[in-house]
């Protein structure tokens, strides 16, 4: 089978493996398709920890469940499947155990055309989603939906802001809480995707490159209850500055890095809670796709390539060019 693995000097290489056989309770499943997210861009940058050059990259796929293995309910023979790119979260759903990680790094991941997994890492893909939707969404999914919910707290009619939409977590942020009824506001770099998130659903899409974006925002906003944010860097201080009194700044990246101060200042004035999230625990990733299907949800896809050509799809997650998840297909 093919596969697409980090090699020496973080190039990224197709080799050719062995298609493995299920072991009890797993499952053998044929990928049909595979999404990126940045943390595939960041390994090939050589920017995460744990990097085992040889390991295949990827945690997000659907596919076809082709054999099974000891133990496993035939029911679930040829079921079209997501895939759970969680290992080892624990027994604590508020947080992660220590050996927690993410399949695709350190251990091997789903950017291959076989992979056996556990039937406690498959959910049959939501009906109304095509195998490209269904790769699009687990792990953006999943982390989407604990920050905006576990932490969020998202309330119909609250004013929420995703900040930077154009990213493959924030377009979930922003569908879960259209669907939840919130005021949804956005900001991105991109002309394209602000247009497109209004017409989407969008109250309004503000340009967080512009120097008076804030003052744009408090006025069209009156403030947000709740923010989702992913880039962190001094720009927590600007959203702290547009959260109403007892607001809620929830983050699960730090793109731009450490802000070089905080102002806690009008934070312990306004009672302004800084959350940080990471990803979500396996229940949480089942009541997600539950809330997909409920609310058919389709993920918003930038563009869709042959697996052969999935370093392209790299390639544009690095410029940052594309809205919505990257996928490629067998
Ligand atoms: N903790 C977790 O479990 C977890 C899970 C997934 C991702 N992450 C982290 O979250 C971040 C985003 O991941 P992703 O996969 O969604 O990446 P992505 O698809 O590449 O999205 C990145 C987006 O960030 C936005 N952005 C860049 N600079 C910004 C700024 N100064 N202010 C606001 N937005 C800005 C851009 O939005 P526009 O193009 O709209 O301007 C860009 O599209 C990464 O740091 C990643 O490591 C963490």
């Amino acid at each position: 089978m093919k596969a697409l693995i980090i090699g020496d000097n973080n190039q990224l290489n197709f080799i050719d493996k062995e298609i493995p056989k299920p072991k009890e309770n797993e499952v053998l499943v044929k990928i049909t398709a595979v999404a990126l997210n940045h943390r595939d861009q960041f390994i090939r940058e050589g920017k995460y920890p744990g990097i085992n050059p040889g390991t295949i990259l990827g945690s997000d796929a659907c596919g076809t469940v082709m054999e099974i293995g000891e133990q496993v309910d035939a029911v679930w023979k040829d079921k079209e499947v997501l895939i759970n790119p969680n290992i080892d979260w624990g027994e604590n759903p508020k947080v992660q155990s220590s050996q927690y990680h993410i399949l695709g790094t350190p251990s091997d991941g789903l950017f291959c055309e076989y992979v056996t997994i556990d039937t406690k890492k498959i959910a049959e893909k939501p009906a109304h989603l095509s195998a490209e939707g269904g790769a699009a969404l687990p792990l953006g999914g999943m982390t989407a939906f604990r920050a905006l919910f576990h932490h969020g707290n998202c309330k119909k009619n609250e004013n929420v802001l995703i900040s930077g939409v154009g990213g493959g977590v924030a377009q979930f942020a922003f569908q879960f809480a259209l669907a939840k009824g919130a005021n949804v506001y956005v900001t991105s770099s991109d002309e394209t995707k602000r247009t497109k998130s209004i017409e989407l659903g969008a109250k309004e899409a503000f340009n967080y490159k512009d120097e008076d974006w804030v003052k744009k925002a408090k006025q069209a906003s009156g403030g947000f209850n709740l923010v989702i944010d992913s880039a962190a860097g001094d720009g927590i201080n600007d959203l702290i500055k547009l959260m109403k009194p007892a607001g809620r700044i929830v983050f699960y990246g730090a793109t731009q890095g450490k802000p070089q101060n905080l102002d806690v200042h009008r934070m312990f004035w306004n009672q302004i809670t800084l959350q940080g999230s990471t990803m979500a625990n396996d229940d949480e990733f089942k009541a997600m796709i539950t809330y997909v299907k409920k609310n058919r949800i389709e993920p918003i896809i930038d563009s869709v390539r042959p697996f052969e050509e999935i370093v392209e799809a790299f390639d544009k997650m690095k410029e940052g060019k594309q809205f919505g998840k990257l996928v490629a297909k067998f």
